[in-house]
């Protein structure tokens, strides 16, 4: 894609993202010109929604897993929870302490995902709370009381929606949020029975339906593929901005003066932590151990590691690091490289096993088996058989171009801290059928990764009389 094709793409994105979040800050003001209970109001909004969804999706593919239903029940929770609480507090009381999901998705990440929370998560999370504590200092009334509790909780059961959302890893979200528009339509529909909106209430609920929460799924969606990830943090932003202040133009509603202050604590504690997880990550690990400031330091520090820590790696991580790969130059920009990830234990050592019982491997959280694909230069529908013994050229080719990727990984880990090891040491016919490569591909290296608990010490080197010449050999 060109530059210009590119920039436009982006551009288009951010669009996008600024009017998915524009749309759903129109929900405060929506939700507080309906006249039903919250729960008739959720279920009608959900139902219309629900539509909108089918539409748009056609056939939706359900597995009924434990995270899709997981999704889906959140979300319900989720939109009763922050209906009810707009009914009850200030809409800027709702939707700043439903902010505050972030905070929660780090504490019940490193509980479900096993992802560390970090210092900074600490610093978000009492920085956050004390923030949070603002909001009751005006709300002295029990309604008032009780709505910003139904707004911290739908922040809570919004994080388990991001959290199951992410155990999906291969799923589509959008069948979970129709699964769970689905069900808040079922539990909130009957109470249509007891109070039924005016006709202007429908109104408005088809508003919500439609152009609040309906289409800006897909919106977000399509935006956030193009959007950087500095961006889908910062331009959301804009929707608990925007809301209390629909809500004060058209109702003149205005949250109490604790509950302002508390609201920019949160919401700039949030985008703090948010922008902190997405910088560059040389930023991040200067100056810790195992990290680098630079380049040229990683490459020269850089040392095969064969004794890890338990500690295991971070999901994040690890995608940064198969990211260098995917960058890495390539012969004709073949790019032959595949990569799986392994974390499971039998796995590791019956690969230790195959690369000649070498034990210490196992210690190692993670393995990248880094493995390079004929297909990619032979496109032939032909029975390709490669091995040690192959002497054609492009096997040595695919080799070559994994191996530059191989070694992006290597340095990117040093670079954020991590250790790693590349183990070559086996046979193809060994270490292919434990993690299902064909015959056509060839395994280059097994890459051990993980945290150091060794410390070095440099291994020797030719001079470099011994290996530069100059002009020719
Ligand atoms: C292609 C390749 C294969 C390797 N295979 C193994 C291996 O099977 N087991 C191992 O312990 N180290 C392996 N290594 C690591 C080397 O032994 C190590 O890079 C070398 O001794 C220099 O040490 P250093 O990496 O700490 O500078 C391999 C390295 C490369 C580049």
């Amino acid at each position: 894609m060109s530059t210009a094709a590119l920039t436009k793409e982006r551009s288009r994105a951010m669009l996008l993202l600024a009017m998915t979040a524009a749309l759903w800050s129109i929900g405060g003001l929506l939700i507080k010109l309906v006249d039903a209970n919250p729960l008739a109001i959720a279920g009608a909004r959900a139902a219309i929604t629900t539509v909108i969804l089918l539409i748009f999706i056609r056939k939706p593919k359900f597995t009924w897993s434990v995270p899709q239903l997981g999704a889906a029940i959140s979300c319900t929770v989720t939109a009763i929870l922050f209906v009810t609480a707009n009914k009850t507090t200030t809409a800027a009381n709702a939707i700043l302490l439903q902010s505050t999901a972030p905070i929660y998705v780090a504490v019940l990440g490193a509980l479900f995902l096993k992802e560390k929370a970090r210092l900074y998560d600490w610093i978000t999370i009492l920085v956050v709370m004390g923030g949070m504590g603002l909001f009751f200092i005006d709300n002295l009334s029990i309604e008032g009381l009780w709505g910003n509790i139904c707004a911290i909780l739908s922040g809570i059961s919004f994080a388990f929606f991001t959290i199951f959302m992410r155990m999906q890893k291969n799923g589509s979200p959008l069948e979970s949020v129709l699964l769970g528009n689905l069900l808040t339509s079922i539990v909130g529909l009957p109470f249509l029975r007891q109070s039924m909106p005016s006709p202007s209430g429908w109104f408005f609920l088809v508003i919500l339906g439609i152009f609040q929460l309906g289409l800006p799924y897909f919106m977000y969606s399509a935006a956030i593929k193009h959007a950087t990830a500095l961006e889908a943090v910062l331009i959301p932003v804009i929707e608990p901005i925007l809301n209390p202040v629909w809500v004060f133009l058209i109702l003149g509603e205005l949250p109490g003066p604790s509950a302002l202050l508390g609201g920019f604590i949160v919401l700039v504690a949030i985008t703090l932590k948010c922008i902190l997880a997405i910088i560059p990550v040389e930023t991040l690990f200067r100056g810790k151990k195992g990290g680098s400031v630079n380049m040229i330091e990683q490459i020269i520090n850089r040392r095969s590691i064969r004794k890890y820590s338990s500690k295991p790696v971070e999901d994040e991580k690890i995608i940064k690091l198969l990211e260098s790969a995917r960058i890495a130059p390539s012969g004709s920009n073949t790019q032959p490289w595949h990569f799986i990830v392994i974390k499971s234990e039998p796995l590791r050592e019956k690969i230790a096993e195959a690369a000649h019982n070498q034990r210490w491997m196992i210690s190692a959280p993670v393995f990248i088996a880094c493995v390079a694909d004929i297909r990619s230069r032979i496109k032939e529908d032909m029975y390709i058989e490669i091995d040690e013994n192959s002497s054609q050229v492009e096997i040595k080719q695919i080799i070559r171009d994994t191996a530059i990727a191989i070694e992006h990984i290597v340095l990117t880990a040093g670079y954020m801290g991590l250790g790693t090891c590349w183990v070559s040491d086996f046979a193809q016919k060994d270490i292919r059928p434990i993690i299902g490569v064909n015959t056509d591909k060839y395994v280059v290296s097994i890459l051990t990764v993980g945290y150091a608990d060794e410390d070095p010490k440099s291994r020797p080197r030719k001079a470099l009389e011994e290996i530069v010449h100059y002009e020719s050999w």
